[in-house]
């Protein structure tokens, strides 16, 4: 196993370009499934989730192929089987949305359903109500949901809350379902709008993508297609947190400014430029860090997956900062291990409050998903000393190159063996 070995106090410094979007390619690739000609996507970023995908994808009966560095071409002339085994949904729980496009290519589907979390329960119910008011019998068993339709008919679904990946499943169950889908309360993040414009390209007929209304009127049939995966907004988000916690000035040439309002208002009020220029989107600290209160909360809201960097970035912030954390009910892991860097984070229920400004001093540490590694790297940046990052396979599921590409900012970080 590997580690990341972090040298604390350089500023980040230049320009850098982000990786294609982890959350929008994943369900992009499943949406393969829903035809026999070729999807042919670009921008892919090459991360241990998306092999995953490759691999969920082969043992399908897709021809699943790298014809560059960033692109990929999956054909599904046939589909040969309709599992999706526990191991590979346990190593991914992005996997769950394979349910949808398999079911409403074959008729059947047999899916693993995925069990407990490190960020919390995260249940599938919302996905089951859905494809089941598709008109799909449904059934439990030895851990597996049993999906079977001859034929999925439109329906009605209202969604308890905007999931994410449940909506991404009803979307592409319904995109040939026979007659008129409504998704109401839907998520309305870009990478589910991301994935409606592969679908359209495919020759589906969705409207309100990006609403909390979408529409679905079903066709017989989808044709292949290319297309290029939306940048990545969280690796964008969390190049923002590490440039600011360092003091540094950094460009990124293509950040999704618009995917990034709350992000950057968030920054801004700490204290931090924001500025979009004629090279792309400009991060810049000469200042000292202020506190500010933010929750997390459903796209366009401030995204949970930024939520342990800004945790991190505010930790230097002059005042105390108040976090709450309102998607995943665990997701705070990364403030014991911040504490072990000399942070100080008062925790109660879904809150934290982080006062600061802490003096970090570099540490062993260990995290528990990707993006709680994200924000101790980011931390790590700003401290004294050495921070050794153990357990970096959750790191590799979603930051393609990390450390190349803050090297390239002037960090100092390496991988290292596990001893
Ligand atoms: N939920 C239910 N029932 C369901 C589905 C979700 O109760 O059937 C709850 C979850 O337990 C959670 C909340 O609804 O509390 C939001 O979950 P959502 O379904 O929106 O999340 P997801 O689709 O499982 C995606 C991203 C996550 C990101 C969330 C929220 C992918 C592959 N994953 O997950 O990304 O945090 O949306 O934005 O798109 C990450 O990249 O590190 C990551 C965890």
């Amino acid at each position: 196993m590997e580690k990341m070995i972090i040298h604390g106090g350089a500023p980040l410094r230049g320009t850098v370009t982000l990786s294609g979007s982890k959350n929008a390619a994943l369900p992009i690739m499943m949406a393969s499934l829903l035809t026999s000609e070729p999807l042919v996507l670009s921008n892919v970023p090459r991360l241990r989730d998306v092999k995953t995908a490759m691999d969920l994808l082969t043992q399908l009966g897709v021809a699943a192929r790298w014809i560059d560095d960033h692109r990929v071409e999956l054909h599904a002339a046939k589909v040969t089987s309709h599992e999706a085994s526990y191991e590979l949904v346990k190593t991914m729980r992005a996997s769950f949305v394979v349910l949808g496009p398999l079911l409403a290519r074959t008729g059947r589907a047999r899916v693993s359903t995925p069990g407990g979390c490190a960020i919390g329960a995260r249940p599938v119910n919302l996905h089951i109500a859905g494809i089941r008011a598709l008109g799909s019998k449904i059934q439990f068993r030895h851990g597996y949901v049993e999906a079977h339709a001859e034929k999925l008919t439109g329906g009605r679904i209202w969604l308890d809350s905007p999931s994410v990946g449940a909506t991404e499943n009803i979307l592409m169950a319904a995109v040939t379902a026979r007659g008129r889908t409504v998704i109401e309360n839907a998520a309305r993040e870009p990478e589910v709008q991301d994935l409606a414009r592969v679908l359209v390209k495919m020759g589906a007929k969705i409207s309100g993508a990006g609403t909390h209304v979408i529409e679905i009127e079903g066709v017989e049939r989808l044709h292949g297609a290319e297309h290029e995966v939306i940048p990545d907004r969280i690796e964008a988000g969390s190049m923002m947190a590490a440039a600011a916690i360092t003091g540094g000035d950094v460009t990124i040439t293509n950040a999704p400014i618009e995917h990034l309002e709350a992000v950057a208002t968030k920054l801004r009020e700490a204290g931090v430029t924001v500025e979009a220029n004629g090279k792309g989107v400009r991060i810049a600290r000469n200042n000292g860090l202020k506190p500010v209160e933010l929750r997390t909360l459903p796209y366009p809201g401030f995204p949970t997956d930024l939520q342990a960097q800004m945790m991190a970035m505010l930790t230097q912030a002059d005042g105390s900062s108040v976090i709450t954390e309102t998607i995943f009910e665990n997701r705070f892991m990364h403030a014991q291990e911040l504490a072990r860097m000399g942070a100080d984070i008062l925790m109660k229920g879904p809150t934290a409050v982080v006062r600061g400004p802490s003096k970090l001093s570099g540490a062993p540490v260990m995290a528990t998903d990707l993006r709680a590694s994200m924000g101790l790297i980011i931390a790590g940046l700003a401290a004294e000393h050495t921070t050794e990052l153990s357990r970096i396979y959750h790191l590799d599921r979603g930051y393609e190159a990390l450390d190349a590409k803050l090297s390239s900012l002037g960090a100092r970080i390496e991988r290292a063996q596990e001893q």
